[in-house]
C-alpha cells in the first residue's frame, strides 16, 4: 500500500489490499435460543451497516446521550448498563453472531428498550454509520489482546482508529477502556497519551480506578481471586 496513504485511497485506485482486522471470524454454532432471538428481535434491536449514516433520533424515538460499546461479547455488562441508565441510548457493536443473539435475548428478558446492536466490524461502522460528534461515552472492555508481538498490529487500539473515534465523540465525551493484559494496557496508554485532542482523566497520568458505571464481570471476579490485574483508562475528548 506504500504509494497510498489510506486503505480507502488504495481501494479507490482499484488496488486490492488485505485488511488487517482485530478479529478472526469464527462461525460458532448458534444455540436454539440465540437463533430465535436473532430472528425475533432483530427487527426492533438490529442495526444494519448497509443502511449507512444513522439517524439516532429516529432509531431511538428520542434525543438522549449516547453510549457506544465496541466488542460487547455476550453483552452481559452492556445489558446491565443499559438497564441501569434508562435515560441514555445504548449501541453495541459485535462481530460474533452468537454473542449478538445472547445479548438481544438478555435485553428482551430484562425489558431493556434503550439498546440497539450491530453485527458488524466496528471499524466499518465507525467509517460508514456514525455522524461526527455524536457519542457521549465510548466503551472498549477487554478487547482481544493479541498476545504475540507479531500480532500486535491487529490490536484495535491504533493511532489511526483512535483518530476516527475522536471525531465521533462529542467534545467532553469520554473513551473508556479496560483490559486485563498489562502489555495491552501499556500499549493503550502509549497510543492514547500521544493521540491529539484527548486528555487523560487519571490524576497520575496513567490508569483510573474502575468507575461504578462499569459492572464487574464474572471473569474479572475470578481474576481478582487469582491476583490478576485489571487496568481502566479514561480519556476525555478536549478538542
Ligand atoms: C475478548 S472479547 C471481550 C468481550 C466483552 N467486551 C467482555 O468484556 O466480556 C473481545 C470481543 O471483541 C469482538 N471484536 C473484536 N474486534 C471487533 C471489531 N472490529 N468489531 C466488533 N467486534 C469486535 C470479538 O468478537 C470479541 O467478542
Amino acid at each position: 500500500m506504500s504509494q497510498f496513504k489510506t486503505q480507502q485511497e488504495a481501494e479507490a485506485a482499484g488496488v486490492y489490499v488485505q485488511k488487517i482486522r482485530s478479529f478472526v471470524k469464527r462461525e460458532g454454532r448458534l444455540t436454539k435460543g440465540q437463533a430465535k432471538a436473532l430472528e425475533e428481535f432483530w427487527p426492533t434491536m438490529g442495526l444494519n451497516h448497509s443502511d449507512g449514516i444513522l439517524d439516532l433520533a429516529q432509531v431511538f424515538g428520542r434525543q438522549a446521550p449516547l453510549v457506544l460499546e465496541i466488542g460487547f461479547g455476550m453483552g452481559t455488562s452492556l445489558v446491565e448498563m443499559a438497564a441501569a441508565e434508562p435515560d441514555k441510548n445504548f449501541i453495541g457493536i459485535e462481530v460474533h453472531r452468537p454473542g449478538v443473539g445472547t445479548c438481544m435475548a438478555d435485553a428482551h428478558e430484562k425489558g431493556v428498550t434503550n439498546l440497539r446492536v450491530y453485527e458488524h466490524d466496528a471499524v466499518e461502522v465507525f467509517n460508514d454509520c456514525l455522524a461526527e460528534q455524536t457519542i457521549d461515552r465510548l466503551q472498549l472492555f477487554f478487547p482481544d489482546p493479541w498476545h504475540k508481538k507479531r500480532h500486535h498490529k491487529r490490536r484495535i487500539v491504533q493511532p489511526e482508529f483512535v483518530e476516527k473515534l475522536r471525531s465521533k465523540l462529542k467534545i467532553g465525551g469520554v473513551f473508556h477502556m479496560a483490559t486485563d493484559w498489562e502489555n495491552y494496557a501499556e500499549h493503550m496508554l502509549e497510543v492514547m497519551s500521544q493521540a491529539p485532542g484527548f486528555k487523560n482523566q487519571s490524576e497520575t497520568a496513567d490508569y483510573v480506578p474502575r468507575p461504578d458505571s462499569r459492572p464487574l464481570t464474572k471473569f474479572e471476579k475470578r481474576g481478582h481471586r487469582l491476583g490478576h490485574g485489571v487496568w481502566d483508562l479514561m480519556f476525555e475528548r478536549i478538542s
